[in-house]
């Protein structure tokens, strides 16, 4: 960090989602989401990872006792922000419609108690959780779903806009939809394979992408209009693509292809108002019909986001290889040097600061938070020792991807804050609760909390980095 002025504006924090972590599905009027049916219906953890769990405890976090321990957690690590995500349906238990007022009144509690022990919160609308009355009606599928957003973001600016005023419209809408989605649907048709995937079926949900993009643009627009005083992003997954072999030409080609899809198109989307063309031909192969109108570009165009929010795990290693969608293979698993392997791919702090660097000159140097970042590594690094757990690989990481970020900022990036995924074990998707991402070890039968190494060490980090 240069300077102590500069030091005291970064924001150290840590990231979280509802669904991953609240339980309590049915507490206060809740609808159903896609998750809740993906985990109870289509028994989606059984068919990826052998073991049918779901989120109906999860870490306990909606009960207001359980947060309050939580919050004096994260003032014990001395966190400054802390970023959590609102589940729509709680707030429209059918999408849309008659408000909620216990949803409402839950998460604006939940505000006053972070403000309250002097953690700032940074919202996010939208982690995965659509109520499942709007997936039924096609979802992000449908172009109806800018208005639905919209409405549903107006809400939630109406209510906790005077207290929060940093918001994150949409977490991820990549693995959302190009995965999480996919991998639902091919469960539900009782697929052999969940993870085998044509380049029809990528192609098949760009109008999805496209849809979700334009309603990122009415939520940001409706966030305007109310002439709020904060800031308002999106969080994007953020993969740098390095080709499997930099000499074949196929590997580049492909390598480029990916960081189109998953890099240029969403962050072209918010920043400049365009799609990139490769992508756009790459995916009208396999689906003629998908041409996103002008006048929705120009309506995208019309409200670029505040700032971005920048999810990064690793990089994605690709090699061309024509029995995979789009004939890329992202085969992190296999290719993965690294002698010990994090379940999110190769670790390369390097990469984060190279990726925060492309954003300041590619994309004007908005102002920026690393919204995730974190690691999983497997039992052999959650060692249990009385009162606390050793994870000496995760807090490597965390320690080192800290760094890089802050390596970049001092490099000339607009980077504001950097939120580690996660502050507590949690609900990991179509993973279950077979694997755990946090500082904080949770006890899944018991909800017992226990700091881990990796705590204590981004605690002392974060100290020092104050001059304490
Ligand atoms: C990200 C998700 C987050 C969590 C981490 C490990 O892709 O946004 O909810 O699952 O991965």
């Amino acid at each position: 960090m240069t300077g102590s002025e500069n030091a005291s504006k970064f924001l150290w924090g840590a990231a979280s989602s509802a669904f991953q972590v609240e339980g309590h599905p049915h507490a206060g009027g809740r609808g159903r989401s896609k998750w809740d049916v993906y985990t109870h219906d289509y028994r989606i953890t059984e068919a990826v990872v052998g073991v049918q769990h779901d989120a109906d405890v999860a870490i306990n976090a909606y009960d207001r006792a359980q947060s309050l321990a939580d919050i004096a957690i994260m003032r014990d690590a001395g966190l400054d922000a802390y970023r959590f995500s609102i589940s729509w349906p709680r707030i429209f238990p059918e999408g849309v419609g008659t408000v909620n007022s216990a949803g409402v009144d839950h998460y604006s509690r939940f505000v006053d108690d972070l403000l309250a022990a002097g953690i700032k919160p940074l919202a996010t609308l939208y982690h995965w959780d659509l109520p499942w009355p709007l997936h039924e009606k096609g979802g992000w599928h449908n172009r109806d779903v800018a208005g639905w957003f919209s409405d549903y973001a107006s809400t939630v600016f109406r209510a906790l806009g005077d207290r929060v005023d940093t918001f994150v419209t949409i977490n991820e809408p990549q693995i959302d939809l190009f995965m999480m989605d996919l991998i639902a649907a091919k469960v539900h048709d009782g697929a052999a394979d969940p993870w085998a995937w044509s380049s029809a079926d990528i192609a098949g949900q760009a109008p999805a992408m496209h849809n979700l993009l334009r309603a990122n643009a009415a939520a940001v627009a409706a966030y305007r209009s109310l002439g709020l005083p904060g800031m308002i992003g999106i969080a994007l997954p953020l993969y740098p693509t390095i080709p499997l072999n930099p000499a074949r030409a196929e590997d580049v080609a492909a390598a480029r292809l990916l960081d189109g899809l998953m890099n240029r198109w969403p962050l072209d989307a918010v920043f400049l108002g365009s799609y990139p063309d490769d992508v756009i031909a790459a995916l009208q192969k396999h689906n003629l019909s998908f041409v996103p109108p002008a006048a929705d570009l120009a309506a995208i165009a019309a409200a670029p986001v505040d700032f971005l929010g920048v999810n990064y795990y690793s990089p994605a290693i690709v090699e061309f290889d024509d029995r995979f969608p789009l004939d890329l293979r992202w085969g992190n698993a296999e290719t993965n040097p690294d002698p010990v392997k994090a379940f999110n791919g190769p670790v390369r702090p390097d990469e984060l600061r190279k990726l925060l660097l492309r954003i300041r000159d590619d994309y004007g140097n908005p102002p920026t938070f690393v919204t995730e970042n974190g690691a999983g590594f497997g039992d052999f690094d959650e060692v249990m020792e009385p009162g606390t757990v050793r994870d000496p690989l995760r807090t490597d990481y965390i320690l080192r991807h800290a760094a890089a970020t802050v390596a970049a900022r001092d490099e000339g990036a607009d980077v504001r804050g950097y939120m580690c995924w996660s502050l507590f074990d949690n609900f990991e998707w179509i993973q279950g609760y077979t694997r755990r991402f946090g500082m904080v070890h949770v006890d899944f039968t018991t909800q017992k909390r226990t700091l881990k190494q990796s705590f204590r060490a981004y605690r002392d980090m974060i100290a020092r980095t104050r001059g304490g």
